[in-house]
């Protein structure tokens, strides 16, 4: 298996944007793969069609461990897709008190589902740090941070570049070696956004993987429910993010044999 996690210490970075659609672009390179969504505002879904009134998830039913596969989805896109699920506010707090006492609850599909060799797996996460972004990075094969090109993703670099955003110590500096960086919403007729893009170039060197343009194009699939190779597969961030999954796919380990019970999943 291979795992890629999405995250970031701030939110609307477009974190979600770049699971879906790298989730999307790998499948289309060959993987088998499932999208997770670790994040309770179940958005991930939104990106490959299904309806708002599909509230179910595998948080939702997190009172059975053992029945995650039920809210596994097949989506049109060929990605298998496992919503977190839509909770109300009585459940989201007991859920938070379950996780917090017990990670490993939330974390235990992208365990199991990690067993499988064939798989590839995107996983979307919460902004900031949680109990169940620490269970999830040492899965990770890499770790995937998308900036925006602006001020505010220069002021958060220090404490993502320095492994501080992971805990210090060993385990920091194993996570901080998986990170990869995407540069998002770059507009190069902004000065700015300009000067930032140019400035992280240099700073980040191979670690960052590419850069997405902003684009109207992007939050238009979005209000589609598509996935932007499928709405604009000609637009400049759709180009730019075929790119950026070219990147992923040599970094990422081969799949392996389909295996085990998850071996129809993503196909
Ligand atoms: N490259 C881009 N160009 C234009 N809009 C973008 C781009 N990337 C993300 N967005 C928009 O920014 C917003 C935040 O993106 P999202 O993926 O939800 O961020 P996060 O998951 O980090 O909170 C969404 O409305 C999305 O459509
Ligand atoms: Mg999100």
């Amino acid at each position: 298996m291979a795992l890629i996690c999405v995250c970031s210490p701030k939110g609307g970075v477009g974190k979600t944007m770049l699971a879906a659609n790298i989730a999307h672009g790998l499948h289309r390179a060959g993987r088998r793969v499932l999208a997770v969504d670790l994040d309770p505002q179940n958005a991930l879904r939104l990106h490959f069609g299904l309806s708002l009134a599909e509230e179910s998830g595998f948080a939702t039913g997190m009172e059975r461990p053992s029945d995650w596969r039920a809210a596994l989805r097949r989506t049109a896109s060929g990605v298998s897709l496992l919503p977190y699920g839509s909770l109300d506010a009585a459940a989201r707090l007991a859920l938070t008190r379950a996780i917090e006492a017990d990670p490993e609850r939330l974390v235990a599909p992208l365990r199991e589902a990690s067993a499988d060799p064939g798989l590839t797996i995107v996983a979307d996460t919460a902004p900031g740090v949680s109990r169940t972004l620490f269970a999830t990075l040492p899965l990770a094969d890499i770790i995937l941070v998308p900036l925006l090109a602006d001020g505010g993703s220069v002021a958060t670099l220090p404490e993502i570049d320095s492994g501080r955003f992971f805990g210090r110590g060993t385990m920091g500096a194993i996570l901080a070696a998986k990170l990869r960086f995407v540069l998002n919403q770059v507009d190069q007729g902004e000065r700015l956004s300009a000067s930032v893009t140019a400035s992280l170039m240099r700073h980040l060197g191979a670690r960052l993987l590419g850069l997405v343009a902003r684009d109207e194009a992007v939050a238009e699939a979005l209000a589609c429910e598509a996935l932007l190779a499928d709405h604009a597969p000609k637009s400049r961030a759709a180009c730019d993010l075929a790119e950026i999954v070219a990147a992923l796919d040599a970094a990422l380990p081969a799949a392996g044999a389909a295996a085990g019970v998850l071996a129809g999943v993503g196909r």
